[in-house]
């Protein structure tokens, strides 16, 4: 690797006495961590150390300006070797610097981001859970570190990744809420981006839809309040009659690596993938002619969380029970598969986590 990491394992693991297998999410994380240091147009000080806290001066940009960016990613224990293994690492590395790329924040060498997360699965190989739809959480992130005040990009940035062990993060069938108020994301916007911002914006709509009994909002496109485009934490699809249908990705649409696994392998299975603009109305009709079959949501976290019913202006509308469903249990559970590599991967999904810093202590 081009860059220099310093490596200080922790001395005693905290994992001991922990059942990971039964968290929830986002709750409990590992040893380590990886940082790394963007100043006069370069990136060093990159460290492998253990997890903790970090300081930072109350003018540091990010808190005040937003520039802020993450990755979501999953490792899983091979079924087949023991070993751990990377879910598209590489697509997400390609994300991140996507996203940042729109914040106006420099790009995290793709070596440097592939180094960091494989490091951190390496080393903390034994905080991986194997029970059923869990994995180890893999946060990278970057943030605009300049002490400054004024509305300007910063010049120093802080790229950091920390893992954690998690359980599914929707553990039953979710209650949609079609958003009629707030909007999430508008062209020319940064919805495309997995900027931290975009989610603060979601924050009070999501907690209204919580205390009327929703789980996730479904956001509609912010010109005409017609057409599909995600739920907070997973992008969307809608079996009707034999066909699976999910929105394009625009540039007010994140571009989902599990909704990119899902149409490739639908459509390897034969299934009728149709990738085009979903207005609500015509969910509405499908779903009152008896043709909306299924719709389920698709993320990293969520992995293929099924919708159990959706409200839009005041109507409830029940879906068929999970048991009467095919295309949403079998995608998730040939997503499950790969990535827990009981079965073959033919895409090149799936790669051992491998590091070469840790060789070298
Ligand atoms: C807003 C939003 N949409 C969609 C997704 C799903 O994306 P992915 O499958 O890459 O995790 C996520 C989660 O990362 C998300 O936060």
């Amino acid at each position: 690797m081009k860059y220099p990491v310093k490596v200080q394992l922790v001395e005693k693991s905290r994992r001991e006495g922990l059942d990971i297998e039964n968290l929830p999410f986002g709750k409990t994380f590992s040893d380590h961590m990886f940082v790394a240091d963007y100043i006069d147009g370069a990136w060093q000080n990159c460290q492998l150390v253990p997890y903790g806290d970090i300081s930072f001066a109350p003018s540091m940009m990010a808190l005040h300006y937003g520039q802020s960016v993450f990755e979501g990613m999953k490792a899983n224990i091979s079924t087949q070797t023991g070993e751990p293994m990377m879910f598209r690492a590489k697509k997400h590395a390609q994300r991140f610097n996507k996203s940042s790329e729109r914040l106006r924040m420099p790009a995290v060498p793709e070596e440097l981001f592939l180094e960091a997360v494989n490091s951190l699965t390496v080393i903390d190989k034994k905080w991986i859970p194997q029970s059923a739809g869990s994995a180890l959480y893999l946060r990278p992130f970057i943030f605009a570190s300049d002490e400054s005040l004024g509305v300007r990009a910063s010049s120093s940035y802080k790229f950091i990744v920390f893992t954690g062990p998690v359980g599914p993060y929707y553990p039953k069938p979710v209650r949609i809420l079609v958003a009629q108020k707030y909007v999430r994301a508008f062209p020319g916007g940064v919805g495309f981006a997995k900027a931290a911002g975009n989610y603060a914006a979601t924050l009070k709509p999501a907690e209204m839809a919580k205390e009327e009994g929703f789980d996730q909002i479904l956001w509609l496109d912010g010109l005409e309040f017609k057409y599909l485009q995600e739920c907070g934490t997973m992008n969307i699809f809608a079996v009707i009659g034999d066909t699976v249908l999910t929105p394009p990705t625009t540039d007010s649409i994140l571009d989902g690596v599990t909704r990119d696994s899902i149409i490739k392998l639908l459509t390897e299975m034969g299934i009728k993938v149709d990738v085009r603009p979903i207005s609500i109305d015509e969910l509405i009709e499908a779903h009152k002619v008896g043709e909306l079959k299924e719709m389920f949501g698709s993320g990293t976290a969520a992995v293929v969380s099924h919708v159990a019913d959706i409200s839009y202006q005041d109507v409830v509308y029940d879906l068929p029970a999970i048991e009467d469903r095919k295309i949403g249990p079998m995608i998730k559970k040939a997503l499950t598969d790969i990535k827990e590599n009981t079965v073959v991967d033919n895409h090149g999904w799936v790669t051992p986590a491998t590091s070469t810093i840790l060789e070298k202590v």
